[in-house]
């Protein structure tokens, strides 16, 4: 079988920040910089994004082209025989490739919200365009509705499905290579109408300056988690977008691509957005937002403002675009794991995986309606009263990423060496100016900074 891969560079830095922009860009990452103090906690993003984020997307990224194989079978390449240590980060792998089945599924529930509200602006006649429509209790309305939420559901899979079943360099590689662009010129010119907004000053000083009164452990500890799920790392994501690559590409220069295009969506959503909301109504509706932000309070403001339909109808296809991207990358590495760990052709695999996120997607639109009244894993103290939703939310993103990416600096310090690392990474012939910020992340701050999130998130260190 030809190894499949991307045929150039630029494919492969496209997909990769189609992969980390999504809805942790634009959904995730502007509430949490509302709700943790604006400027402050943007600053703390950049900071972390810089260091820690940096390392360990530069770390998956080398793991995935060393050995060309899925999260599972790079760990037991590297691993074998190196003895004891070896059987003990092996396993690491086995989370890596979890994590994808376990996010995908809600992800694709997430996408049909998305999807229905594209719908929605599209079909609204124009005089019932008012902000009565959209008020909580529409979104609550929808997701609360078994068969109106299923329906969208499917229609987001069947998006995400066809893309993958073109394969790596004819699906995920051309989709990419259009949709990213369109998307950057997207964002900014929603960005440029919001700065015109009447009183989007005070959000602009809201989100850019940072008030130190506002700074806690809690925005660090946010931060890190949102990196995480933007930059796609502990995702199996990278490792599987690495193996991808060609030996020949500059590692260096293409995941500094993919940093900078995530940073700066993100960057600009907050921009788009946060602004927008404070003049709509104050910094104090801008932090208690909350996940309702794009969907309850957003739809308000493109309804109170002349020519916000459609806006706002460019702004739902924008969050569209960016969640199928990423949406995509997290079915194919679990197809491409299937391939290699069970031999599977590439039809076969996506059906297992799509029959897989048909189950557990269902149930977890289910959770909103149906199975209501089910709180999985309720003994946990952070997850009473959790929906089912929330609950794989949580397993994924602060357990087993945070022991994923622990796997994975371990296995990048004592199986293949910082030195060995270094080297795969630089490209001969040209400066590696991280370099050192590289060794001295994966050497000293990642581990610590990933306890952090660990014990914070199961309750065993807590401040506020
Ligand atoms: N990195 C992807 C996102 O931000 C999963 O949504």
């Amino acid at each position: 079988m030809k190894k499949e891969g991307f045929s150039s560079r630029i494919g492969f830095i496209l997909a990769a920040a189609g992969s980390a922009v999504g809805l942790g860009n634009i959904w995730r990452f502007p509430y949490l910089a509302a709700q943790y103090g604006g400027g402050i906690f943007l600053l703390t993003y950049l900071v972390l994004m810089l260091t820690f984020g940096y390392a360990l997307l530069l770390s998956e990224n080398c793991i995935g082209r060393m050995t060309g194989r899925s999260p599972i079978g790079a760990f037991r390449k590297l691993c074998r025989r190196k003895g004891l240590p070896g059987r003990l980060i092996m396993p690491g792998g086995w989370i890596n490739a979890l994590v994808p089945m376990i996010i995908l599924p809600y992800y694709c529930v997430i996408g049909g919200w998305v999807s229905k509200y594209v719908f929605t602006m599209f079909s609204t006649p124009v005089e019932q365009f008012t902000s009565g429509k959209f008020s909580a209790d529409y979104f609550t309305g929808f997701i609360t509705s078994a068969d109106s939420s299923l329906f969208f559901f499917l229609f987001f899979v069947i998006i995400t499905a066809l893309v993958v079943c073109c394969g790596v360099e004819k699906g995920i590689e051309r989709f990419n290579k259009i949709l990213m662009p369109v998307l950057i010129l997207l964002i900014i010119a929603i960005c440029i109408y919001c700065a015109f907004l009447p009183n989007a000053k005070a959000g602009f000083i809201y989100y850019l300056k940072p008030e130190w009164s506002k700074f806690s452990y809690m925005t660090v500890v946010e931060a890190m988690g949102q990196l995480f799920f933007s930059l796609s790392i502990a995702m199996g994501i990278m490792i599987t977008y690495g193996s991808y690559m060609r030996k020949s590409d500059d590692l260096v220069s293409s995941v500094n691509h993919v940093e900078l295009f995530d940073t700066v969506v993100s960057f600009l959503a907050g921009l788009m957005i946060i602004p927008a909301v404070v003049a709509f109504g104050g910094e104090k509706a801008a932090a208690n937002a909350g996940p309702g932000l794009i969907f309850v309070i957003m739809p308000q403001v493109f309804a109170s403002f002349s020519g916000g339909q459609l806006v706002g109808l460019l702004f739902f296809i924008l969050v569209l675009f960016a969640a199928a991207t990423s949406a995509v990358s997290l079915l194919e590495t679990n197809v491409h794991t299937l391939m290699q760990e069970m031999r599977l052709t590439r039809v076969k695999a996506i059906s297992i995986c799509l029959f897989e996120v048909m189950i557990i997607g269902t149930v977890t639109v289910l959770g909103y309606n149906l199975l209501s009244d089910v709180h999985p894993l309720a003994f946990i103290d952070a997850l009473k009263g959790k929906d089912i939703l929330d609950t794989l939310d949580f397993i994924s993103n602060s357990i087993l990423m945070p022991i994923g990416a622990i796997f994975t600096t371990l296995l990048v310090i004592f199986i293949i060496g910082v030195k060995k690392i270094c080297n795969e990474i630089r490209t001969p012939g040209k400066t590696w100016y991280r370099e050192y910020v590289y060794r001295f992340c994966i050497l000293v701050i990642v581990i610590p900074c990933l306890l952090i999130v660990l014990l914070n998130a199961t309750g065993l260190l807590k401040y506020s």
